[in-house]
């Protein structure tokens, strides 16, 4: 049986390829997509999102529901350096969708799907944790409910990638992270920059790519983000940290997890967005998160190039 999945973005460039990823996999039932902001606006987190499924004529069946505008307590912090002015690099600046929003609001749409699917609905968020945060607040039954959530988001040993040690989507709402990670959820899996920095996309692999437009949206999209790594690192790629998340919900052989007690700063001048990992049990808390800790990188990108040749 297919794996019901809600997935929850800020669609800028590695959100687009996860979105790709999702809608393409066979091992997936994509119930509905919910935006947020992040990495650009909630408009603009939107309207990428759109276009990115029109460019794989994705089922118009899938809804996109549009969420939180801002987070919880905080100004949006955007992060137009690596992801372009639109989001996805100027990849798809002509492109105008057709493809209509389905009413209502995304933490609405996420509690209403697994309330009527108990046990059965996972959510996996590639962006700041709004919206899921927010429906949690509002009907806090889900976390009973919900079969996995599994969210792109924190550093575990402490290396970020916004401030010396907040990675982008726990740094932006460290309010909402707060709130997930302390919710109860039983089935709950960070994939951070731990993992994530292996997962090295590539010109080798882009060019393996064979139909013609998503080859160019990868090429296109990603021009910027690999120049940039590039200047950082000295390898031409860029991370593919949200389609990580998306390849462990489909196959969580790819990663070792650790059951860990994390928490996430969110009052201190240097370290907000921080997820602190209680390893020696000074908290006494019982572990609330399984960290993903190692990846197969090579695996994953096989799995990622495999799912988008499908046709
Ligand atoms: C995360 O931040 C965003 O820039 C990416 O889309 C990813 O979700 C990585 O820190
Ligand atoms: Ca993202």
């Amino acid at each position: 049986m297919k794996k019901k999945l809600i997935l929850d973005v800020d669609t800028g460039i590695d959100d687009a390829i996860g979105i790709l990823l999702a809608v393409k996999s066979e091992e997936l039932d994509l119930i509905g997509i919910t935006t947020g902001c992040g990495n650009v606006s909630l408009e603009a987190a939107t309207t990428n999102t759109c276009k990115v499924l029109d460019l794989i004529n994705a089922p118009s069946s899938i809804p996109v529901v549009k969420g939180s505008a801002a987070p919880l307590k905080r100004q949006p912090h955007f992060e137009h350096k690596v992801h372009g002015t639109d989001g996805i690099g100027g990849a798809l600046l002509d492109v105008i969708s057709e493809r209509e929003i389905t009413p209502g609001d995304a933490a609405s749409f996420i509690i209403e799907k697994i309330m009527e699917s108990p046990g059965e609905v996972s959510v996996v968020c590639t962006g700041p944790l709004t919206n899921l945060a927010k429906s949690i607040q509002q009907q806090p039954a889900i976390v009973d409910h919900v079969k996995e959530v599994i969210y792109m988001g924190g550093a575990i040993n402490g290396i970020g990638n916004v401030t010396p040690v907040a990675e982008f989507n726990t740094f932006a709402d460290p309010e909402a992270a707060s709130v997930v990670l302390e919710a109860g959820i039983p089935n709950l899996t960070q994939v951070g920059l731990d993992v994530t920095k292996h997962a090295l996309l590539t010109e080798k692999h882009i060019e393996t790519i064979t139909e013609p437009a998503l080859h160019d949206f990868l090429k296109q999209s990603t021009a910027t983000y690999r120049k940039a790594f590039y200047e950082q690192n000295g390898i031409w790629a860029c991370a593919m940290h949200d389609p990580l998340a998306i390849g462990v919900f489909i196959d969580s052989t790819l990663v070792k997890k650790t059951a860990c007690s994390v928490a996430v700063e969110t009052s201190s001048r240097f370290c907000d967005g921080m997820t602190v990992w209680d390893r020696q049990g000074k908290w006494g808390l019982p572990a609330n998160v399984q960290v993903c800790m190692e990846v197969e990188a090579e695996r994953f990108l096989s799995l990622l190039v495999d799912v988008l040749n499908r046709s």
